[in-house]
């Protein structure tokens, strides 16, 4: 081991290798919001078996977003369905008063918006402190830079690439300079928070999505709309892992 370390030239060569060595970090997190609730237990293994390893559970109250979903119950009975950890994406006002509920009915990361929380380090602190990973999740419109003194608390960044309340909508390109900052912020500070990105996630944006600095992709239309989820699934793992590859 120590060997192997010994042989490269630099620290600055050995961590270039181990850039490019490193496992693939990529992961795809189906959203129900476009699932068909009357068989979600199903289509929502038929996407895990194609190899997703997150499941992404968008919660929307009519307020913050003009649309409404599901909430804890619903989250209750799926957790039965599958132990893949379930990213739950919370577009609610007031977060605060439903992330125990949330945590109790089996959430394992929970995202809430900077637009909808006044005092956004309190309301992080009270997602880490039931031991579930906190996400901050910014709008179209919202600069990366709003979160710089923030960003030392989080678990994971979510980039919202649509505006949020619906499924199916065309991805902003503008996001991809969004996720290139925010790679940017994390390592001028030194940070490891991951990087995930939600709406218009499919096999013809995902390429540049991933060039750009996305780990975490959250796909609704593009597994479920139509089709087989498991194959969808298994297509866009491979898109990605390719652009991946690709990057240098
Ligand atoms: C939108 C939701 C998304 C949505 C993405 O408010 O947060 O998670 O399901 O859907 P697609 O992948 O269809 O753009
Ligand atoms: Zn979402």
């Amino acid at each position: 081991m120590f060997c192997r370390v010994f042989a490269f030239r630099s620290v600055l060569e050995f961590q270039q290798r181990f850039e490019r060595e490193k496992p693939l970090l990529i992961e795809l997190a189906p959203s129900i919001l476009s699932a068909d609730f009357g068989r979600l237990a199903e289509q929502v293994q038929a996407a895990v078996e194609g190899g997703a390893t997150l499941l992404h559970v968008d919660v929307m109250d009519g307020h913050f977003v003009p649309n409404l979903t599901i909430g804890p119950p619903v989250v209750k009975s799926l957790r039965k369905a599958t132990p893949v950890p379930f990213d739950v994406h919370l577009m609610i006002e007031n977060p605060d008063q439903y992330i125990s509920a949330f945590v109790d009915a089996g959430a394992d990361w929970i995202s809430i918006h900077q637009e909808a929380t006044v005092h956004l380090h309190r309301t992080l602190e009270l997602i880490k402190s039931h031991d579930v990973l906190a996400g901050v999740v910014i709008n179209p419109a919202t600069p990366v830079e709003t979160l710089s003194d923030i960003l030392y608390l989080v678990d994971y960044v979510l980039v919202m690439s649509v505006n949020p309340g619906f499924g199916a909508q065309k991805f902003i390109p503008h996001s991809l300079d969004k996720l290139q900052k925010l790679a940017g912020m994390r390592s001028e500070q030194r940070l490891n928070f991951r990087i995930e990105i939600d709406g218009g996630v499919a096999l013809d944006t995902i390429t540049k999505i991933v060039r750009a600095g996305a780990e975490v992709l959250v796909a609704g239309n593009a597994v479920f709309g139509k089709g087989d989820p498991k194959a969808n699934v298994q297509s866009l793992i491979k898109a990605a892992s390719e652009a991946r590859l690709q990057r240098v």
